[in-house]
């Protein structure tokens, strides 16, 4: 599957698009754990990445398109992935069409998970992340079994640095103005699936599979 995950911060699409690893086994393309590594490696992309990560605004789409570049592009490039958290303005989603049309593996779907406002600043002040793993949990809805360890690899979860109360703000109001025209966008090329995101996670993921399993 050739898959683009679209949804605010917080609507759920690392939880879905991991689970959709596990069962399609093609690759998720988090644009933003793949910036995080970088910060925390301190390279050159994340030491340009930080800033803008930290206030809760896009990171420049130069930044962003080589690390998609990277990733898809050459012969070996995948057949099939998740991507998740790109693109997120009309600039990425066209760079997106340019490459994967020259690649000849054209986007399949676009899958909106549609959560509201308040649910989601509830979902991402519960989160926590593993350190290790990246598995993804909630203090609230889907707790480790003991509490700061991470079930699946036994490595530490933490608060990511952008879920504080001004950059969710600020990460909210990014996605209202940047990244929701991309509805309108895949919608118009026939590609947009919606799926009600205030559901539990597993009655998400059979909506999901529902899509993924109808796809040509
Ligand atoms: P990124 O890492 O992509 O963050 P985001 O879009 O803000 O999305 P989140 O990861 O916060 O949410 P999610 O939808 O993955 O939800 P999750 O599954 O974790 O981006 C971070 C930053 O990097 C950006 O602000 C930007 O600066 C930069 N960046 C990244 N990509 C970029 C790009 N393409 N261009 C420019 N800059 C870019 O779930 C959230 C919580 O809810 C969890 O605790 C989970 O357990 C819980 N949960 C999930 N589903 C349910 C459910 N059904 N019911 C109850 N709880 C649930
Ligand atoms: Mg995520």
């Amino acid at each position: 599957m050739r898959v683009v995950m679209l949804g605010a911060p917080g609507s759920g699409k690392g939880t879905q698009a991991k689970q959709l690893v596990k069962a399609y086994g093609a690759p998720q393309l988090s644009t933003g754990d793949l910036l995080r590594a970088a910060v925390k490696a301190a390279s050159p992309i994340g030491l340009r990445a930080k800033a803008a990560m930290d206030e809760g605004r896009l990171v420049s789409d130069d930044i962003v398109l080589g690390l998609i570049q990277e990733t898809l592009d050459g012969p070996h490039g995948p057949r099939d992935f998740i991507l998740d958290g790109f693109p997120r303005n009309l600039a990425q989603a066209v760079a997106l069409d340019e490459l994967l049309t020259r690649l000849v593996r054209p986007l399949q779907a676009a899958i909106l998970i549609d959560v509201s406002a308040d649910e989601l600043k509830r979902r991402i002040a519960g989160r926590r992340t593993c350190r290790d793993c990246g598995a993804i949990y909630n203090i609230y809805t889907a707790p480790s079994a003991r509490e700061g360890v991470c079930d699946l690899c036994g490595g530490q979860t933490y608060q990511r640095a952008d879920d504080n109360e001004a950059t969710v703000a600020q990460r909210l109001a990014t996605y209202e103005a940047e990244t929701a025209p991309l509805i309108g966008y895949y919608r118009s090329r026939d590609l947009l699936h919606s799926v009600p995101g205030e559901q539990p996670v597993d009655a998400i993921f059979a909506a999901l599979r529902a899509i993924a399993d109808g796809l040509d």
